[in-house]
């Protein structure tokens, strides 16, 4: 026994911000960051607090699957930095839907998602829980460095949510980390308040090694594909949506080339959304379910790689009765 995907939801900030808005104060332009990325807008927080839109998604998504916060067993929220370090982002949603179910936040970056994923499935399979929420919440736009043109033109903010109740619908999974704390950094505030601190502040903005992450995310999507199908009893052209991380159309294209995946079954909301961390799996998977994409019993696999160096992939029945 493991879960099903029960219900979906997302909530994005009002403010969307252009490739030429950015290319007024940065050098750069929407044809270089569209012909490299796949990126043409993305969404960025203004006056919302991440806490309130994650609980927005969290409420919906909890609505779509027609369960109430009480009962809820489990909240895990994949996030980076909720509005507070403490209490935990999952907490403070918790508190907001009306549940008392233990809550922990889990930082594994883009990947965040499916680590949640793949812990609600050892929750549920050994019977420690039947109800699950597992939100994304991400504020890359108060991590990046907005003068380093090479870096903040890539990332958004967002939230989503999904709901996972015990069932049949996860075929299998995969979670990995190839240990490297260089190639994707952001360093944090810890200290900065101490007199006794002399530790000297990195500082406070992602850096990253572009072609690296590129060669690892290529190798490593291609990798957790494959061996998600073959825990399954499947090969990749069994599968009928793929759901990337989405960082970048060419890192998309790369992997999915490896298998001589069919490119029309990898969706896509990059050009409008930019990456949004682990929020990205989440928004996507919501959009397309409201938009009726999946049918049930179509096999949909999320794949994913981030900071870390972590990554994985899980793939899952849908059962959900298609909407439109
Ligand atoms: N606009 C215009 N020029 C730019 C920009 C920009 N926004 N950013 C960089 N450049 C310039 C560079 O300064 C460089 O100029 P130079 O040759 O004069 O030095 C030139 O463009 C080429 O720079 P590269 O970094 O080599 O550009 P590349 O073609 O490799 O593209 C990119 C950069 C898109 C980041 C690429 O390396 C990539 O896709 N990497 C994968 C990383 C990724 O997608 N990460 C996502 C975040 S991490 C995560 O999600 C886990």
């Amino acid at each position: 026994m493991s879960f099903y995907i029960a219900g979906t939801g997302s909530a994005l900030p009002e403010k969307v911000i252009s490739n030429d808005d950015l290319a007024q104060f940065l050098d750069t332009s929407d044809e270089w960051i569209y012909t490299r990325t796949g990126i043409r807008r993305r969404h960025v927080l203004t006056h919302e607090r991440l806490d309130d839109l994650a609980i927005q998604s969290a409420k919906t998504a909890l609505e779509d699957a027609k369960i109430t916060g009480e009962e809820l067993d489990l909240i895990l929220c994949a996030t980076m930095r909720g509005d507070t370090y403490t209490p935990s982002l999952a907490c403070v949603i918790g508190e907001a839907v009306g549940a008392h179910a233990p809550a922990f936040d889990v930082n594994a970056a883009c990947v965040g998602v499916l680590y949640c994923m793949e812990v609600a499935d050892a929750f549920i399979s050994s019977k420690k829980a039947k109800n699950v929420l597992i939100v994304a919440a991400e504020a890359m736009s108060k991590l990046v460095d907005w003068t380093d043109r090479a870096t903040c033109v890539l990332f958004g903010d967002g939230t989503g949510a999904m709901v996972v109740r015990a069932g049949e619908g996860r075929l299998s999974g995969v979670l990995s980390t190839n240990p490297d704390s260089k190639v994707i950094r952001m360093p944090n505030i810890e200290g900065l308040n101490s007199p006794y601190n002399c530790v000297e502040q990195e500082k406070l903005a992602i850096y990253m090694d572009g072609g690296e992450v590129y060669k690892f995310a290529v190798n490593a999507m291609g990798k957790n594909i494959e061996q998600v199908c073959e825990r399954a009893g499947l090969t990749p052209a069994d599968v009928d949506w793929y759901l990337p991380h989405q960082a970048n159309v060419r890192i998309i294209d790369a992997s999915l080339k490896k298998f001589h995946i069919d490119k029309s079954k990898a969706l896509l909301n990059i050009s409008e959304c930019g990456n949004m961390s682990a929020t990205s799996l989440m928004v996507l998977l919501d959009e397309y379910a409201k938009k009726g994409t999946f049918r049930p019993g179509d096999k949909l696999l999320l794949v994913a790689f981030g900071a870390g160096l972590t990554s994985g992939a899980v793939l899952v029945e849908w059962k959900k009765a298609s909407v439109g």
